[in-house]
């Protein structure tokens, strides 16, 4: 099916007779996989009697030649799906048969993201990037203090880097355009985190998505802030380049060292806030974090420090 869509990704009209004869099956056929193309991935394609088929809009596809040719010798190996349940689903898999780290995981879609706490991530098709990394840790603790942290900064410096001026941190790992959210992490761990375990950093981001149903919060994409289609080729290698940056740095120098630059892109610094941990509520205002990457609140006038995945973080009305 996917093949048939690459036929059409350069949003020309293709008569179904000449599609037919590039995959060797009938103009009927032709005609049920766009209907099937249609259905599950939701790509429209106009049809006119006379001229054949065309995408409602031109597609580009991920491709791995070019993202390694954009990738200055990074050294990590690379797989991409056309269609997955879940990139850090897959990313665990992998880890379990054994294949080496760094392992670079990406997909055309996820059926099944996974957010944090819990969430979906919705994931349509060519549209976004859905990116995991698999790196294997046997540092200890200190190799994981503030890792989400630090692989915000670098899909923050990545996104700047093509174009979005005003993005910014929400601890501990949203990358926001003002109030609207463009890119997630999720971190999953695997093994023993006192010794050597696996890490697979999930990243998801919104980057020519233009509509989306079943967005349960305020959210934008890289397209909408600049009115341009994004190369997702380009920034999946541009990511990979500051992620190395930025996790050579955290290896070797620890999260301290790169504490004071987070601090000075977190968009809520000084903000009234309630940090919610399940049923129960925290109302303070930000200090900032702490060298380990735990959130400092200054609650009724005492400090007090919160980390954990499951902790989330909302604007009070009187901020
Ligand atoms: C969040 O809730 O903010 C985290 C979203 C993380 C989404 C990414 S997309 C690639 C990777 N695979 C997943 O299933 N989730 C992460």
């Amino acid at each position: 099916m996917l093949t048939l869509l690459k036929l059409l990704k350069d949003g020309r009209f293709h008569s179904g007779q000449a599609l037919g004869a590039s995959l060797g099956v009938s103009r009927s056929a032709v005609w049920k996989q766009l209907q099937h193309l249609e259905a599950e991935l939701g790509i429209p394609i106009h049809k006119v009697r006379g001229r054949g088929y065309q995408l409602a809009a031109p597609l580009s596809f991920l491709d791995a030649d070019e993202i390694a040719l954009q990738s200055s010798g990074s050294g990590w190996s690379l797989q991409v799906f056309d269609s997955i349940d879940s990139t850090n689903a897959e990313a665990l898999r992998a880890i379990d048969r054994g294949v080496p780290a760094p392992l670079v995981v990406i997909a055309e879609r996820q059926t099944a993201g996974r957010g944090r706490r819990g969430r979906k991530w919705v994931s349509p098709f060519a549209e976004n990037v859905y990116y995991s990394l698999v790196l294997r840790v046997d540092g200890g603790m200190r190799q994981l203090e503030g890792l989400s942290l630090v692989v915000g900064l670098a899909v923050m410096h990545t996104l700047r880097e093509l174009g979005i001026a005003g993005v910014g941190l929400k601890w501990p790992n949203d990358v926001l355009v003002g109030s609207k959210k463009i890119a997630g992490i999720l971190l999953e761990l695997v093994g023993d985190p006192a010794d050597v375990c696996h890490v697979v950093l999930g990243v998801g981001i919104n980057v020519n998505m233009q509509v989306a149903e079943k967005v349960d919060q305020q959210w934008t994409s890289m397209r909408l802030e600049t009115g341009r289609m994004l190369d997702r080729n380009r920034l999946v290698a541009l990511l990979g380049a500051k992620l190395q940056q930025y996790l050579d740095r955290h290896r070797k120098s620890g999260f301290a060292e790169i504490q004071a630059e987070w601090e000075a892109h977190h968009l809520w610094q000084g903000r009234a806030v309630s940090l919610i941990a399940g049923s129960s509520q925290t109302d303070g205002v930000v200090i900032g974090i702490d060298n380990q990457g735990a959130l400092r609140l200054n609650v009724a006038g005492v400090e007090k420090t919160f980390s954990g995945g499951e902790l989330s973080l909302r604007l009070r009305d009187d901020s």
